[in-house]
């Protein structure tokens, strides 16, 4: 990936201490950015800080603050002297949305909008969105662009959806903002040190960790959510990329608006971050049992409610304006969370 040489910004990375945050704090120290995180560790541990750290022999600025907190978010802009914010803070499980949508309009919309209230006192107005695929709901046509009507289909992706529209409402406003959105699609994997991975709480509701689980024996084996769609085997296909490529495209991203921002204009760019490829449940299943070395017990259940049959992401925009891409394999993404989930069976508590 092209690296613009003087670019070293200090940056806020909300909801650092979480899974896609730490590996995206670890790219940006190593690019030589300054990276202040502040993260309310609902979702999270501090270890995962700790650990890039570790990783990358710098040192991470972190306060623990929640992002409604606008005043504390103010006074972390000003002091630590801010220049963009990466946005990862938030809550993402879809189903918990369903039943609890208020506490996901809660953190996720109204948290933004006290973070943007924050920047704007602050006068820091250039910012990276975390937004999802979730937001484009039933594909019309895939594979998805960036134009693709939105549809959300859960409490969880309407908020995502109501984020972007404030962000693009808000650059329309007034010229000087700059807005970077990024709708990931499945990110998967783990940093190769081994030393820092998705550490879900509970019981896994993504294929990934699940079948990291069961092979590490704490899961008795797999489910299939369905294995009668319309696809080439039957079960669901996603497009998986790895989270240091995704890590990588956030660097892209802030490079783009950094390098293009300007008090005469106002922009917000959308971006899809996928690897353009679609891989099936068993595809995954299969490629977990390379990397560990050992066949995993398996069913077959019904459907998931909610879940569609296939999508995958036309990211040529991303290659084309930000010189991003992905690099590494379905078999790097099982190889690395391998490695991470048996070195910390237990996540970050081991
Ligand atoms: P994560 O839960 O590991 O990280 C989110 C972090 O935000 C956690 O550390 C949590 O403690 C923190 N947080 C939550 N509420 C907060 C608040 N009110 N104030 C301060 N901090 C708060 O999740 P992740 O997988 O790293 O996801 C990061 C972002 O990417 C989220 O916005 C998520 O919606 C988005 N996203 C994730 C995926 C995925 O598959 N993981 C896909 C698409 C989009
Ligand atoms: C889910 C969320 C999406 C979020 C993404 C994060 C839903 C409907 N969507 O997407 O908003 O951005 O997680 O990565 O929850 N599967 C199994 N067995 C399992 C788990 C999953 O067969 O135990 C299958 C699913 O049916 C699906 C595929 O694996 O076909 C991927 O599932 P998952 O990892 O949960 O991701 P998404 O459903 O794409």
């Amino acid at each position: 990936m092209k690296l613009s040489a003087n670019l070293a910004p200090r940056l806020l990375l909300t909801g650092g201490a979480g899974y896609i945050g730490s590996h995206t704090a670890v790219t940006l120290l190593e690019a030589g950015c300054e990276v202040t995180v502040i993260d309310n560790l609902s979702n999270s541990s501090a270890k995962s800080l700790e650990a890039v750290q570790k990783i990358t022999g710098r040192k991470v600025s972190f306060h623990q603050v929640d992002l409604r907190d606008t005043a504390l978010v103010e006074a972390v802009l000003r002091d630590e002297h801010i220049d963009a914010v990466v946005h990862l803070a938030g809550l993402k499980a879809v189903g918990e949305s369903c039943e609890h949508p208020l506490r996901y309009y809660d953190v996720n919309v109204v948290g933004s909008l006290h973070l943007l209230q924050a920047m704007k006192a602050a006068n820091v107005r250039k910012l990276v969105f975390s937004s999802s695929a979730t937001v484009y709901g039933d594909p019309k046509f895939l594979p998805y662009t960036e134009a693709h009507p939105t549809h959300p289909t859960s409490p969880y992706g309407q908020t995502k959806r109501q984020i972007e529209v404030m962000l693009q409402d808000l650059s329309d406003s007034q010229a000087g903002w700059h807005f970077s959105v990024l709708r990931y699609f499945n990110p998967v994997g783990a940093h190769p040190s081994g030393q820092l991975g998705e550490d879900p709480r509970g019981i896994p509701n993504n294929l990934m960790p699940y079948l990291a689980q069961v092979a590490v024996g704490k899961r008795a084996s797999l489910t299939i959510h369905g294995d009668d769609y319309d696809t080439a085997d039957g079960t669901g296909v996603r497009d998986y990329l790895h989270v240091c490529d995704l890590a990588d495209g956030h660097w892209a991203a802030l490079q783009h608006l950094i390098d293009r921002a300007s008090p005469e204009f106002s922009r917000c760019d959308y971006f899809n971050l996928g690897s353009g490829v679609g891989h099936s449940v068993k595809d995954m299943l299969h490629a977990f049992e390379r990397a560990c070395g050992k066949p995993l017990p398996v069913r077959v259940g019904p459907r998931r409610p909610g879940d569609l049959p296939a999508f995958w992401a036309d990211a040529n925009h991303a290659r084309n304006e930000l010189q991003w891409q992905p690099v590494r394999d379905l078999d790097n993404m099982c190889s690395s969370t391998w490695q991470w989930q048996q070195a910390h069976p237990n996540g970050f508590n081991d």
